[in-house]
């Protein structure tokens, strides 16, 4: 079966090309600057062309703090992009694997998310991002959302990857330490999307709509920090290096950010078998591939 994803040069497109295989998927990749979301008109051909029997989403805007002043740019990719591919998806009659966040919440709960709760997004991408969720919603009835959370993989950039570079250079690093929510790496959640796919393929019955996926505990920055330097540390002759817990407030940002965010996953393992792995487990298996060179 092919599958065609937008965003394959990114933390999770590009694994869902790395691993297509692995489920009997030709999976078929698209990024810009020759495939851009936002233009309705190159998506009708790409679709026409190719015949894939599924679309996967992976391509936004995910600058969160650039978002605050790159208004229109982020509502292009992140709810207009979204739009056009639920139309072509719609008008050629597949579906739709669209992938959103948990920042579509405003951190107000002190119990994990799930599915049914309320979105209130707080800053420019995280409005984008939920009116993208609005788009796929209202366009294509075959749809799975998969809201994620503080993605990270061995591919592109991410917290970790900052923290390992940064680790390098300094005994200290300040980290905020009253943000809660789920690392989650990249081949994991592109693992949940090519099961969900392969679901769709098998012909199983499909609870289409919107699901959390993220890995499973939750931690601050500080915390996923301090992991991710002990799991360094582990490789000589990388130095030692602290976090040290600050407040939000002592880090301030653009774009504000929910203080807890953690997603209940429930609703996944139920209807789809998937169940989120450890974080920290993951952490040091990412670590641990981008360290030992392999
Ligand atoms: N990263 C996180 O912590 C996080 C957390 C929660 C949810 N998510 C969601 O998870 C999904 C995947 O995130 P990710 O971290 O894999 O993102 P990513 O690494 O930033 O990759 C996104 C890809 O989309 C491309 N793109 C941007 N605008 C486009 C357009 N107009 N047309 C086609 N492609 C375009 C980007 O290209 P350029 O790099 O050239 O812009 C990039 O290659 C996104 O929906 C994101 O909102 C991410």
């Amino acid at each position: 079966m092919k599958i065609f994803t937008t965003g394959s040069e990114g933390q999770l497109g590009w694994e869902l090309l790395r691993q297509g295989e692995r489920f009997d998927f030709e999976v078929i990749g698209a990024d810009l600057p020759e495939t851009d979301i936002t233009d309705s008109s190159q998506l009708e051909n790409i679709l026409a062309d190719l015949q894939p029997s599924l679309v996967v989403n992976a391509a936004a805007y995910t600058n969160v703090d650039g978002a605050e002043t790159e208004e229109m740019l982020a509502f292009a990719v992140n709810r207009d992009g979204p739009a056009n591919l639920a139309k072509v998806c719609a008008d050629a009659g597949i579906p739709l694997i669209h992938i959103s966040t948990d920042f579509v919440f405003d951190g107000k709960k002190t119990t994990p998310y799930v599915e049914a709760d309320t979105v209130s997004p707080l800053g420019i991408y995280a409005r984008s991002k939920a009116a993208g969720e609005d788009a796929v919603r209202s366009r294509v009835k075959e749809h799975l959302i998969m809201r994620t959370a503080w993605l990270y993989g061995v591919h592109g950039h991410n917290f970790v990857k900052t923290m390992l570079r940064i680790g390098k250079e300094r005994d200290v690093v300040r980290v905020v330490a009253d943000q809660y929510g789920s690392p989650t790496f990249a081949a994991d959640l592109a693992e949940a999307v090519l099961t969900m796919a392969a679901q769709v393929r098998d012909g199983s019955e499909i609870g289409w709509g919107t699901y959390h996926y993220c890995g499973s505990g939750v931690t601050t920055w500080h915390g996923f920090a301090e992991a991710i330097f002990e799991v360094a540390g582990q490789y000589p002759p990388r130095k030692t290096t602290r976090a040290e817990p600050i407040t939000t407030a002592e880090y301030p940002t653009a774009a504000k950010r929910p203080m807890y965010s953690a997603l209940d996953c429930a609703l996944i393992q139920k209807n789809f078998r998937i169940t989120p792995k450890p974080w920290q487990e993951r952490l040091k298996f990412m670590i641990e591939q981008i360290l030992s060179g392999r």
